[in-house]
């Protein structure tokens, strides 16, 4: 089985092959491509990557190229992890936003807009290459805003499928404080990428006890401070939203907090740095604890699950995924992508039938979903007034002066980046 990495570069790759190597009976490789077009990283990572799979004594072969097209010939499937603009694009998608008021976010409001505009054509681009080479190839991608990428990818057929590890981040948090294992622990996990609230946990599967009720009562302060949520709210709504929840439900306070404090792009950048270090030292054969720290924790169990599900017979398993709507959420458009429990075989992801989703959350939900299409007709068509209408139907934006001001400095700090301007 052969797989390929487009972004193999990216620091975060060490987490991806520890996974690999630990779960090769699951997924069993036999070559893996890091593909980049940053040669030196790359060489960097690469080295550790095959370091890794020596000391685990993993056969499989890694190879690195910069060269898209060879690495994806005879790829059984291509993982999508790549970064338009870096995380020096990133810093000024978490700065500007906040000159007006509004979050600056990595994948959340504005920001996160920005890196819609910035990747969508470029991840289309290479979906187009891939199919070319290789028609029968799965797309997995990780690259962000994954619901509107992921959106763009099935709008043009692409067989993809978007994966995000926030919910099998807080399957593993679950599963440690029910003191069970995480392949007992269901989660009715529903809305889309980044805008999701854990409505039930179930034990033994899709149709176990819900013991949400008792983790809340048990542990409900301690979620909550983990999530940066209040502890009451929780409380009142009695389900779990995700982090990126706090954008929306604490806002202001949010935006009054990252005035102060040094942006995530910038602890993140200085991260980097010293991973990059590190990941050179011809000694180390394992990927550092300082990765914990990265936000991408476990994203590699979830690749391996989901790789293993599309490419192997199985009966198909149950994971969190990002996949057409098609019905499973009445109220919205069925080429909308969103972000739920579905079965996984070789032939895709088949939503699990949804709950009726209570007004609080479906509200938001249709909400974003509509700035969802908007930013994907912006990222596709380009133009300003596509840009404008994206911000305005924004619910973390909605007035017009914010609106054409934000649209202002989204065009000031993306021109090498938009193919239109
Ligand atoms: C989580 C999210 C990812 C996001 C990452 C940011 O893993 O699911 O979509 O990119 O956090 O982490 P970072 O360490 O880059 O801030
Ligand atoms: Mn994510």
């Amino acid at each position: 089985m052969k797989l390929a990495v487009v972004g193999g570069g990216s620091t975060y790759t060490p987490e991806l092959i520890d996974g690999f190597a630990r779960l090769r009976d699951t997924l069993p490789l036999t070559e893996l491509v890091l593909v980049d077009p940053a040669a030196e990283r790359l060489a960097t990572v690469g080295g550790l990557a095959r370091r890794i799979f020596a000391k685990q004594g993993h056969q499989g072969r890694i190879t690195t190229t910069s060269d898209l097209d060879t690495a994806v010939d005879g790829a059984d499937a291509v993982l999508l992890q790549l970064r338009v603009g870096g995380q020096a694009a990133r810093a000024k998608d978490e700065a500007w936003p906040l000159q007006c008021g509004c979050v600056g976010q990595e994948t959340t409001g504005a920001g996160g807009l920005a890196k819609a505009l910035r990747t969508v054509p470029v991840v289309l681009d290479i979906a187009e290459r891939i199919r070319r080479r290789n028609p029968d190839a799965w797309i997995i991608d990780f690259t962000n805003p994954v619901g509107i990428v992921t959106r763009a990818l099935l709008q043009h057929g692409h067989r993809a499928v978007g994966l995000c590890n926030v919910a099998i981040h807080l399957q593993r948090k679950f599963a440690a404080l029910l003191e069970t294992d995480p392949a007992e622990v269901h989660l009715d996990h529903y809305g889309l990428n980044h805008l999701t609230w854990e409505l039930g946990v179930r034990l033994g599967g899709p149709d176990g006890a819900d013991v949400l009720p008792r983790l809340l009562a048990e542990h409900g302060p301690r979620i909550a401070g983990e999530l940066h949520l209040p502890p009451p709210l929780l409380e009142r709504l009695g389900v779990v939203p995700s982090y990126y929840l706090r954008y929306y439900y604490a806002h202001d306070e949010t935006v009054a907090e990252m005035r102060t404090k040094p942006s995530r792009a910038s602890e993140v950048a200085a991260m980097e740095a010293r991973l990059l270090e590190m990941y050179e030292d011809p000694a180390l054969d394992e990927k550092p604890a300082l990765l914990a720290e990265r936000g991408g924790a476990f994203y590699s169990e979830a690749a391996v699950a989901l790789a293993a599900s599309l490419l192997t017979d199985s009966a198909g398993t149950v994971q969190v995924v990002n996949t057409r709507n098609d019905g499973t959420l009445p109220f919205l458009p069925d080429d909308a992508v969103i972000e739920v429990p579905a079965r996984v075989s070789r032939s895709g992801a088949r939503p699990l039938p949804a709950p009726t989703l209570d007004p609080l959350y479906a509200g938001l939900v249709s909400h974003v979903t509509a700035y969802e299409q908007l930013a994907l007709e912006a990222a596709l068509h380009g133009g300003r007034d596509r840009v404008f209408r994206s911000l305005l139907a924004h619910p973390l934006v909605g007035q017009y002066d914010r609106a054409e001001a934000l649209t202002d400095s989204l065009l000031a700090h993306n021109r090498e980046h938009l193919a239109w301007l």
